[in-house]
C-alpha cells in the first residue's frame, strides 16, 4: 500500500537547526531541520513529560528537550543515553524543497 503524503510547506519555512509544528488530527508533529539541511518529523512531545520537542536545542540528529535536557534521536525518535523512552517518528519526503510527511505511518487509533 503506498503511503500517503500530505505537504507541509517549505524547508526554507523552517530555520537551520530548528523545527516547527504541524498540527494533525492525531496531534502535533515537530519538523526539524538539521544544519546538514536534512529533515525530520516526530511527535513534539517528550517521552519523559510531554515537553515541546520542537523548542529544544538541535544538534547533529537529535534534539535536547528544553525541560530536562533528555536527547531525542530525530532519526529513531529513541532516546539516547541512559534514559528510557520513544516518540513517533515519520517520513519526510523532500522534492525541491517542498516537504511532505507521510500520515499513513501514524498509529492507528486504539480499538
Ligand atoms: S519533559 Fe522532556 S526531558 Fe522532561
Amino acid at each position: 500500500m503506498s503511503s500517503d503524503f500530505i505537504a507541509i510547506g517549505h524547508i526554507d519555512d523552517i530555520p537551520q537547526r530548528g523545527a516547527r509544528c504541524v498540527n494533525t488530527a492525531f496531534g502535533r508533529i515537530a519538523v526539524f531541520r538539521t544544519a546538514e539541511d536534512e529533515v525530520f518529523a516526530i511527535d513534539d512531545r517528550c517521552p519523559h513529560k510531554g515537553g515541546p520537542l520542537s523548542e529544544g536545542m538541535v544538534h547533529g540528529r537529535a534534539v535536547t528537550c528544553p525541560l530536562h535536557n533528555m536527547v531525542i534521536s530525530l532519526e529513531s525518535g529513541t532516546a539516547q543515553g541512559a534514559d528510557e523512552g520513544e516518540v513517533q517518528t515519520y517520513p519526510v519526503r523532500v522534492e525541491n524543497g517542498r516537504l511532505s510527511i507521510a500520515l499513513s505511518a501514524l498509529p492507528m487509533a486504539a480499538e
